[in-house]
Parts: structure tokens; C-alpha cells; sequence
């Protein structure tokens, strides 16, 4: 956020805001101290910094796996300390979460894993089914529908893992080293697809420490070092 009006609220509500947030695992030390920032609706940035410096621990907080020792977490606009149960779980719906080793279930095929997020929702497949054969041929998995997920590449696996994170429209999409086990010409791939899920509208935080990468996108950067944040915009 530039700061030319700092008395003025953004004309948005942002998607994530986190104020002075701090936390520990157990007894030990802060892991991450002082974390102050927000992401905009329909906004691009990546999430870098050395292994170990946080990344999968911020995507956590946002994902209300971990909660924070100290500050204050919203999302979309909902500060999700008094929450119960059943509204975090609300919540979480609105978010899709791609991980670096796909985490897709052995036993279902292609379509099936990506249709499970609705399914989980209560839908019959017969109101769905033609919604996931589309997403499967945006990604290119269109004639790997009913494969199983042992017989896909990385880079089929991986296009399976997001379009499932995508498949309920989520507001937000976070990704953890989604391209850590792909090679770099489908990882340029890869990232294409969540650039152009992002122009249709979905707010995306890309975890990476992959430079080479970072420069594929004149994106924002949310920069993790010492346990602190500091913001390349
Ligand atoms: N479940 C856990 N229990 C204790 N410490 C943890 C746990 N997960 C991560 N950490 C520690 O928190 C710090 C940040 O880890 P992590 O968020 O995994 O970093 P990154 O994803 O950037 O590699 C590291 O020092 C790590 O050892
Ligand atoms: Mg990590």
C-alpha cells in the first residue's frame, strides 16, 4: 500500500490483512515476528525467502492450520480470532491451497480428485461434471480425465493439484513451492497458469524461493528474512 493517504481506508477490503502478527511453534522462538500487510482482491505476488524462513508457516496462518501467539488476522474482512468453527471452515472454502508434492488421492482418478471439493459440498455429480471436464482441458489434463494419478508426469500431477484448488472458485489461491518438483520449462508453465487464474480474478500468493522464476512476472514480493517481512512492490 503506497502511503500518500495514510488516513484514507483502501477502496477495497482487502482478502488477507495481517497487523503485527507473531508465531511460534510450542515453547521455541518466534518463527515470524512483526508480520504487518495485506493482499488485494484479484492481486498477483509471490512469497520468497530462503528454506526455512517461513513461507510454509505464513501459508498456514492464512489457511488457519497455525494460529498466531500474538496480533490479529482477518480474512475477507473477518477477524478470525473470535470465529467458530463452523465460520473458519466457511472461510477456508474460499481459499484454494496447491502444495509442492501435488497430494493427490492414489485411488481416484484425475477427474475425481479435482471434482472432490465439490462433491464435499453436497453436489451430485451430474451438476458438475461438465464444469470439471472444462477446467481439465483448460489445463491441458483433458484426454488424462480418467487416469490415475500414478500414471501422470509432475507437470500432469501438478496441473490436476490446481485445478482441484480452483474447481469451488476460490477468492484466494496460495500455493507453497508449487513447481518445486517440476522441471523449469513446466514451471514456466505452471506459472502462466496461476498468472491467467489470477486475471480471471482470483487473488494469488505464490511461495517460491526460485529467482529465476520471480523474474518470469513483474509481480510483488513478499519477502521473508530473520523471521520478518519486508515488501518489494
Ligand atoms: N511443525 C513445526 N514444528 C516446529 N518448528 C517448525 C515446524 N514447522 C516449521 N518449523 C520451523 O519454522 C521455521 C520456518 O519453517 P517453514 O515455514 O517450513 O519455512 P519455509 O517454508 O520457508 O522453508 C523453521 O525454522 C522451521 O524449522
Ligand atoms: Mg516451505
Amino acid at each position: 500500500m503506497k502511503a500518500d493517504h495514510p488516513q484514507s481506508p483502501p477502496p477495497w477490503r482487502p482478502v488477507v490483512q495481517f497487523e503485527s502478527v507473531g508465531v511460534r511453534y510450542g515453547t521455541g522462538p518466534e518463527v515470524l515476528r512483526d508480520l504487518t500487510f495485506s493482499i488485494a482482491p484479484r492481486s498477483f505476488q509471490f512469497l520468497t525467502g530462503p528454506s526455512g524462513a517461513g513461507k510454509s508457516t505464513l501459508i498456514r496462518l492464512i489457511l488457519l492450520a497455525v494460529r498466531p501467539s500474538r496480533g490479529l488476522i482477518s480474512l475477507f474482512g473477518e477477524d478470525v480470532a473470535g470465529l467458530s468453527g463452523e465460520a473458519l471452515t466457511r472461510l477456508r472454502r474460499r481459499m484454494g491451497i496447491v502444495f509442492q508434492d501435488f497430494r493427490l488421492l492414489g485411488h481416484l482418478t484425475t477427474f475425481e480428485n479435482v471434482a472432490l471439493p465439490l462433491r464435499v459440498q453436497g453436489r451430485e455429480e451430474a451438476s458438475y461434471r461438465g464444469e470439471v471436464a472444462e477446467l481439465l482441458r483448460w489445463v491441458g489434463l483433458g484426454d488424462r480425465m480418467h487416469a490415475l494419478p500414478a500414471v501422470l508426469s509432475g507437470g500432469e500431477k501438478q496441473r490436476a493439484a490446481i485445478a482441484r484448488a480452483v474447481i469451488a472458485r476460490p477468492e484466494l489461491l496460495l500455493a507453497d513451492e508449487p513447481t518445486g518438483n517440476v522441471d523449469p520449462s513446466l514451471a514456466r508453465r505452471l506459472l502462466r497458469l496461476f498468472v491467467e487464474l489470477n486475471r480471471l480474478g482470483t487473488s494469488v500468493l505464490l511461495a517460491t524461493h526460485d529467482l529465476a522464476l520471480m523474474d518470469q512476472v513483474d509481480a510483488r514480493r513478499l519477502v521473508l528474512g530473520d523471521g520478518r517481512l519486508h515488501i518489494d512492490e
